[in-house]
């Protein structure tokens, strides 16, 4: 863990200053390093049954995107404003870096379906638990909130569901 830790960079001052922005691209853009981290989140949840992995755009879709296909689910695409197609269920939230909105599709989430759902990082729980409440409100049943990297000093889980956080990097 600490050899797939050591391989993310930090980028300080960025996107504002005072942020130390946790770089992923570099582990991302590592065969060996890509392929065991999905391997070691997709384990988590082998023989839980999941209907759906949403990925949170930008860097959730890299996630989602990897452990639907290694688990057998659908995976669900939650965007920022203006770039699903069809009718949407919207929720604003704060970020450790500002303000935004998610967006996610009203017919993405059937009532009772097992849901998990897919980040790269856990940072102040904003983006997280805006997510979680996109699926409560529809329906959906919360397997777990995976993520790849945790920032743990920020508190983030303090936010989600109790006992519904998974991450594998912690900072
Ligand atoms: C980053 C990251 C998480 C979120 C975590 O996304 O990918 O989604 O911030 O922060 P929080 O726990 O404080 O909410 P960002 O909005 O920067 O978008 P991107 O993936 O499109 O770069
Ligand atoms: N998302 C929110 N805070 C972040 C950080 N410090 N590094 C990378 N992604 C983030």
């Amino acid at each position: 863990m600490d050899e797939l830790k050591s391989i993310i960079r930090d980028i300080h001052d960025f996107p504002k200053k005072g942020i130390v922005f946790k770089d992923i691209t570099t582990l991302l853009q590592d065969a060996k390093s890509y392929h065991r981290m999905i391997d070691l989140l997709s384990h988590h949840y082998i023989g839980k049954h999941v209907d759906k992995v949403i990925g949170v755009e930008a860097r959730g879709f890299i996630i989602g995107s990897a452990l639907a296909y290694k688990l057998g689910a659908g995976i669900v695409l939650v965007r920022k404003p203006g770039k699903l197609p069809s009718e949407t269920f919207s929720k604003t939230y704060a970020l450790e870096y500002g303000t935004d909105t998610l967006e996610i599709h009203k017919d993405a989430i059937k009532p009772g379906e097992r849901i998990l759902i897919a980040d790269d990082l856990l940072a102040t729980g904003g983006t997280m638990a805006a997510v979680v409440d996109l699926v409560q409100s529809m329906g959906g049943e919360l397997v777990d909130c995976c993520f790849m990297a945790e920032l743990e000093f920020l508190e983030g889980r303090k936010r989600l569901p109790e006992g519904k956080v998974f991450s594998l990097l912690k900072f």
